[in-house]
């Protein structure tokens, strides 16, 4: 069907386009500290050493996966393990046609489902566009981190929000 949308589970023969949509997001420099690209490879690893509860998710268009949104551990710490940490990525030439807010809703709802209280991540100080889409989905800024890494030589702030479920 033409333009139809899905959320649907990431499988092992994604891992090409979640690495190459990672590595867009990590070459733009404000969507996360993270500097080492992603392959294949790691991907698959990283799909395969996970629990069945941090979720990661692809949205397709049009059968083309375009975003993914992964529920992460936020501490190996029995007593976070109610908490939620996430990332959520969208393909260059896709991004601002509502895939992101697509897959947070889904990131969402699977959350619940898979018995977590609450979701938080850490973004960028200044991602604008992130933070839009979080504040539309009900999360609140927790506070900024000052100088908390370096990129490009430069420190950066990180901002934290959280959504209790
Ligand atoms: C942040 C990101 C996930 C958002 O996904 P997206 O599919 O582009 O977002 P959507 O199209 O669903 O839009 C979400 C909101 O941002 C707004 N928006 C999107 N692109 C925009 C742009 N270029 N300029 C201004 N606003 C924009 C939309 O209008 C929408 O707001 P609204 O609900 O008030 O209309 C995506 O841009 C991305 O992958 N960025 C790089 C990776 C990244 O920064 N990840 C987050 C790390 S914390």
């Amino acid at each position: 069907m033409e333009n139809s949308k899905l959320c649907r589970p990431a499988n092992l023969s994604d891992a090409g386009i979640v690495a190459e949509i990672w590595n867009q997001g990590i070459e733009d420099g404000n969507a996360t500290l993270e500097t080492k690209p992603r392959n294949d490879v790691f991907v698959k690893q990283w799909l395969l050493n996970r629990e069945p509860r941090y979720s990661v998710m692809v949205a397709e268009l049009s059968g083309e996966v375009s975003g993914w949104l992964s529920l992460n551990p936020f501490s190996q710490r029995e007593a976070y393990k109610f908490v939620a940490d996430i990332s959520i990525y969208v393909k260059k030439d896709m991004r601002g046609t509502g895939i992101g807010t697509f897959l947070l809703d889904h990131g969402i709802i699977t959350a619940v489902n898979n018995g977590f209280h609450k979701m938080v991540l850490t973004m960028i100080h200044g991602n604008e566009i992130a933070k839009k889409l979080y504040l539309s989905r009900g999360f609140l800024s927790v506070g900024i981190l000052h100088e908390q890494g370096i990129l490009n030589e430069r420190w950066v702030d990180t901002e934290i929000m959280e959504k209790i479920l």
